[in-house]
């Protein structure tokens, strides 16, 4: 540690254990350090181990005021190397059942550390929204907590309004058959705050058949719980989300939006910590040499994410799609992609790219995106993705997979129109001739022009005085740094 006679403020940050909410978690953690706190930052056992894998056993060695702590994750040992997303499924369950226990455990090692003066005492919690047993244990030490949403405002306002859905007859879908039959293309206006939005549109664990659905359930105890935190923040800025979020002031007395957090810690001094990253997966950074050897916005940018899955066929019909395209492409093939194993590309389809294709595992991707080579994303709409494309001015071709991100593709390509949406039943043809409209043609045009406008906002929402910036300031001296 620093110099504890400092008296440092502590702030203890726990994310839902997967890719997309520890990146914006630990962004929000930098900017903290940056503000002056101590950082303590919480993985499960599997992620940290993973992590040291990816990422070397000396990746946190060095941190000043900085420190890594872990929890179980309750779960059975994945056999082989482990490198592969878990079980969301039974992850929910898990932290339902089985967290709150280690992490009080934690607080309380904390504060025999900082009683034998090893750190400073720990002064408040922030804690992504779906870890929201945390609230229990801010409320027994009475310490502020603020609850953090990685991703966009609606999926969580959606969250509040499952009953209202219930209500309305609206869902549980009567049968796997209203999945297809055009159901979904429902507007749904019973949640103020969403506009045109569809059934279709809604995080896929809404449209269900089943209404005792664990993960509908672990959502609507996490936001219901979110009454009791100090307050919300979330991963988004007002002009990202101005209808959802004036919803949300008139719902909770203390909810901001702080983002997009990509382009905040940009903005920082030096770029505060930036080489200290959390890739489960160990990054290639090759591919950023092979961008240097391309034309200005020329390459499309492929990656689905950290959770995604497809079957083969569909990964072979991207295949072809971006191959006959004649584009050049970086296309990040994650080795738990595919449904059931590796996919094995034929040599024909290899023979066919080697000069304009490159294929690697896992990438940096924020630095890929901010590569000028890059003219266009392929994404399955994380939000991630989605905020970070937009941070880089980077238009979309957009394959929702699950989750929020039917709602993130809404907004990509309608609310905004920076992005086109392929068809879920994913056909080459299709492909080819999006990728051709995203990087060469007239739409394409307009569409970069209107992401480099949002960029541009977005850099004035998070640069020192904007809107995000200021709110995130309000947090940390209205809340986090608020006396007992
Ligand atoms: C998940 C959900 O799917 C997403 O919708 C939700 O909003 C957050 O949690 P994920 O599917 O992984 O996340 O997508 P995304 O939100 O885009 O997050 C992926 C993160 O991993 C991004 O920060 C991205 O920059 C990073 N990444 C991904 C890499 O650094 N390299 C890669 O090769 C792929």
């Amino acid at each position: 540690m620093g110099n504890l006679a400092d008296n440092k403020p502590h702030a203890v940050l726990i994310p839902y254990p997967v890719q997309g909410h520890i990146n914006p978690l630990i962004k929000l953690a930098k900017f903290l350090h940056l503000r002056g706190f101590y950082i303590t930052f919480v993985n499960t056992e599997y992620n940290h181990k993973r992590l040291l894998k990816s990422m070397g056993p000396k990746a946190f060695d060095g941190l000043i005021d900085f420190s890594f702590e872990t929890i179980p994750d309750g779960l059975t040992p994945i056999d082989g190397d482990g490198d592969v997303s878990q079980d969301i499924i039974a992850l929910c369950k898990s932290i339902r059942k089985n967290f709150l226990h280690p992490y009080r455990e934690l607080l309380s090692r904390l504060h025999d550390s900082a009683t034998a003066g090893l750190v400073p005492p720990v002064t408040c919690l922030v804690s992504d929204f779906c870890m929201s047993f945390t609230i229990q244990a801010a409320e027994e030490l009475s310490l502020p907590i603020v609850f953090f949403s990685p991703s966009n405002a609606c999926t969580f306002l959606s969250g509040l309004h499952v009953h209202t859905l219930f209500d309305q007859g609206l869902i549980p879908l009567k049968d796997e058959s209203y999945l297809t039959n055009g159901y979904l293309d429902t507007k749904v206006e019973c949640i103020p705050g969403l506009k045109n939005f569809r059934l279709k549109d809604l995080p896929d664990l809404i449209r269900t058949t089943n209404p005792n659905d664990s993960v509908l359930e672990f959502v609507v105890e996490a936001v219901g719980r979110a009454h009791r935190a100090s307050a919300i923040i979330f991963n988004t800025s007002n002009e990202l989300e101005s209808d959802v979020m004036n919803v949300l002031s008139t719902m909770f007395p203390c909810i901001y939006a702080i983002g997009p957090l990509s382009s905040l810690l940009y903005q920082s001094p030096q770029n505060h910590l930036a080489s200290l990253s959390t890739n489960l997966w160990k990054e290639d950074i090759t591919c950023l040499d092979w961008l240097e050897s391309k034309d200005p916005r020329s390459v499309v940018y492929v990656n689905f994410g950290s959770m995604t899955v497809m079957t083969a066929e569909k990964l072979i019909e991207f295949a072809w799609g971006l191959a006959n395209s004649k584009q050049p492409f970086l296309w990040i093939i994650r080795p738990d992609l595919v449904i059931g194993g590796s996919v094995v590309l034929s040599s024909e389809f290899v023979n066919e790219i080697s000069d304009r294709g490159l294929i690697a595992d896992w990438c940096p991707q924020e630095q890929v995106l901010n590569h000028p080579s890059i003219g266009g994303f392929l994404t399955h709409c994380g939000w991630n993705s989605t905020t970070e494309s937009i941070c880089a001015g980077v238009p979309m071709l957009c394959w929702p997979f699950f989750t929020d991100q039917p709602a993130n593709c809404r907004y990509i390509c309608n609310t905004w129109e920076i992005g086109i949406e392929i068809d879920t039943n994913v056909k080459r043809e299709e492909v080819e001739k999006l990728v051709n409209e995203l990087m060469v043609g007239e739409k394409g045009k307009k569409m970069r022009q209107k992401t480099i406008a949002m960029q541009k906002a977005a850099l004035e929402d998070t640069k020192p005085g904007g809107r995000s910036y200021m709110n995130l300031e309000n947090v940390i001296n209205e809340v986090l740094l608020k006396q007992k």
